[in-house]
């Protein structure tokens, strides 16, 4: 396995993954869960114990803290055993460095306030982000905490107070951070919110954990009321991080095939978990279990609008999406990520897509982004993990991506290089193919679609492509017979098939390629020898990035997937398919209708470059008198049979 950061420490090029992911991945836990859970086994009763926890930059600033302010913590591989302080936190001797952590930074200071005394500082970077709402609310609570700006020295501890308003339109990590001190104070705590509340599903994830160590907390009208009692220590199995799981399920998405995130599943209480729907509506097929995520991606995807506002860590890896799909996406609700982040994302993520020659637009409360090809360049990543983390998506599909600075992801994620080493490792080069070849009129595209659908498989209807090359060298206005001219329009034409739609260049083309002017000339077309070489080689692509498919023409089982997994051949007699082509057209003369079909089938199978002919191995399928009920069952049930008895197996 090659690493990908093997050339140079400071710059990482990202090789494209030629073939399809089917890549089961492990995450380190949520970073978010752990060091939350961190804060309130350190401030528990007795031991706790925490699984599942993976180690980060952020997760060693919160450890070192804590342990500063009495706990005492053991590590075994991914488990933390933690005797917490029972509420009696320790003034720290020295000053506690929240590193790059928001999280650290924010939940820390409150413990000062418990602590009596004590000073925070951190990263220059970190120094720039807000802290003003949680000060202000500390020094409602007596506390006296020197400036709102990191390094804070903490002078004196919680009065008797027991009341505060914060405001909570800034960040959901101030509200998070109170509340989760809030069992230690003598008379517990009533919150009250000023403002909407950012990110709540943040702070239920607060709440849910808080509960799970024993302490009270109720919901009021203006915000929370917390009872005084603190925490009993316990075991608590971490999550996998959501956050963590955008990139390799957009993976999936943007490169095609297939990516389970183990061990997250539909109980999780992360709001990160819900970007799932996101890539749903891109267009991937996601299954969501008791245990683990599961992404199908065609590397196809619609543009949508999102409003991410309650799950802003996920705006920069919907950027790379938007940066893939065909037309104008935009993400709302994100303003607040401006100042709150490591970098500005909606102004980091517009720049390195502009960099890479995409279209991208900040917005008032988020940004807008056109999809399209990219540029080779080098990405900047703002010392900014998750900037790192989703440009580099971008490069598993198109050649040239470099990254400044790949060792920004050890912030939350050091294994990050060597999952894409994984994916593309386990990625695979030859796909499964289901080949339905037979003449016009057989009832190939129907079953062919029908048996996808109940396969859950993508499809692809090769003679589409063939007609989208014959509309576009109709509009062009150059002679079939100039065979140069024709192969330069087809290589000229950007194709997309997929979702029932057909692109050429941008534009859905699905019913102009449909016209009679257009069937009469796509078999002189398809004739062309420079036009099957190139139409062949996006096919061969097209099934390597989806790693299964049915795929329907003239000579898939025999030259474009001679290996193919399944071969039906499709046919029936001139006249049933005349019949059937009549009732579709509504043209009433069947001879005339048999001579066209019969002329097609002619040029089809006698052609010099790939006729149309039954390949050895391949079921033929007769459908003349049958229901296209039968036919479709037929067909399904013989890819069954061989994908469960075959060599490789599709064990999906
Ligand atoms: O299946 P159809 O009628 O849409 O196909 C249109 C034409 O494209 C057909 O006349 C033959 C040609 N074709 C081909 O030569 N090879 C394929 N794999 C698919 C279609």
């Amino acid at each position: 396995m090659t690493h990908e950061k093997a050339t140079d420490t400071s710059i990482v090029h990202i090789r494209p993954i030629d073939g399809t992911l089917d890549s089961v991945v492990r995450l380190p836990g949520s970073k978010s869960l752990v060091n939350r859970a961190l804060i309130i086994a350190a401030l528990a009763e007795g031991e706790s114990r925490l699984s599942g926890v993976g180690w980060s930059d952020d997760i060693e600033a919160m450890t070192g803290c804590v342990t500063a302010l009495g706990a005492t913590i053991r590590v075994d591989g991914d488990v933390a055993q933690i005797e917490g302080t029972a509420g009696r936190v320790r003034r720290p001797e020295q000053s506690l460095d929240a590193r790059m952590s928001g999280t650290t930074a924010r939940f820390v200071l409150p413990l000062l306030g418990l602590a009596g005394a004590g000073t925070l500082t951190a990263h220059p970077q970190m120094q720039a982000r807000p802290m003003a709402p949680l000060v202000d609310a500390m020094r409602q609570l007596g506390s006296a905490v020197s400036t709102d700006v990191l390094p804070i020295e903490v002078t004196s501890g919680f009065g008797n107070a027991d009341r505060c308003v914060i405001d909570a339109g800034v960040s959901s990590q101030f509200i998070s951070a109170l509340l989760m001190v809030a069992p230690c104070l003598d008379d517990g705590l009533r919150l009250d919110l000023h403002g909407d509340a950012v990110s709540q599903p943040y702070i239920d994830m607060t709440v849910s954990l808080m509960r799970a160590f024993g302490a009270g907390v109720a919901k009021t009208p203006e915000g929370f009321d917390v009872a005084p009692g603190g925490y009993r220590g316990g075991n608590h199995l971490i999550e996998p991080d959501a956050s963590t799981a955008t990139y390799p399920l957009a993976a999936a998405a943007i490169v095609g095939g297939r990516v389970v995130v183990d061990g997250l599943g539909h109980d999780s209480i992360q709001g990160d978990a819900g970007f799932a729907d996101v890539l749903r509506s891109m267009g991937a097929r996601v299954w969501v279990d008791a245990d683990r995520t599961e992404v199908r991606g065609s590397g196809i995807l619609r543009p949508i609008d999102v409003n991410l506002g309650d799950m802003s860590d996920t705006a920069p890896t919907f950027a790379a999406l938007a940066a893939r799909a065909d037309g104008e996406s935009r993400a709302t609700g994100i303003g607040f990520i401006r100042t709150t982040k490591e970098s500005d994302r909606v102004a980091a993520s517009v720049t390195e897509l502009r960099r890479l020659g995409i279209d991208a637009e900040v917005e008032e409360d988020g940004y807008r982004v056109t999809g399209g090809p990219h540029e080779r360049v080098a990405v900047e990543t703002y010392e900014d993990h998750r900037m790192a983390m989703s440009l580099a998506l971008l490069g598993l599909v198109e050649p040239g991506i470099d990254v400044v600075d790949p060792g920004c992801a050890d912030k939350t994620f050091p294994g990050f290089w060597d999952l894409l080493d994984q994916l593309r490792a386990e990625a695979r080069t030859t796909p499964l193919v289901l080949a339905i070849d037979g003449p016009a009129g057989s009832g190939k595209s129907t079953v062919a679609a029908a048996v996808a659908d109940r396969l859950h498989l993508p499809h692809l209807d090769t003679g589409a492509m063939y007609r989208s090359v014959a509309l576009a060298v109709l509009r062009s206005g150059v002679s079939i017979d100039n065979h140069a001219a024709v192969t330069a329009a087809a290589e000229r034409s950007d194709i997309r098939v997929g979702g029932g739609r057909v692109l050429v260049d941008g534009e859905d083309v699905s019913v102009a390629i449909r016209t009679p002017e257009v069937t009469s000339a796509v078999s002189p077309v398809a004739a062309i020898h420079g036009v099957r070489a190139i139409l062949a080689d996006q096919q061969r692509s097209w099934a390597r990035r989806r790693g299964a498919a049915v795929i329907e023409g003239r000579d898939i089982g025999t030259a474009i997937f001679p290996d193919a997994t399944c071969k039906i051949f499709l046919t029936a007699s001139v006249e049933e398919r005349a019949r059937r082509r009549a009732a579709e057209t509504g043209d009433v003369d069947l001879d005339d209708m048999m001579q066209r079909i019969a002329e097609r089938d002619r040029i089809d199978s006698t052609r010099e470059h790939d006729p149309l002919v039954q390949a050895d191995d391949a079921m033929l399928l007769d459908s003349t008198g049958m229901t296209i009920d039968g036919v479709i069952d037929q067909v399904a049930d013989h890819w069954e049979r061989v994908v469960d008895d075959g060599p490789g197996g599709m064990s999906r």
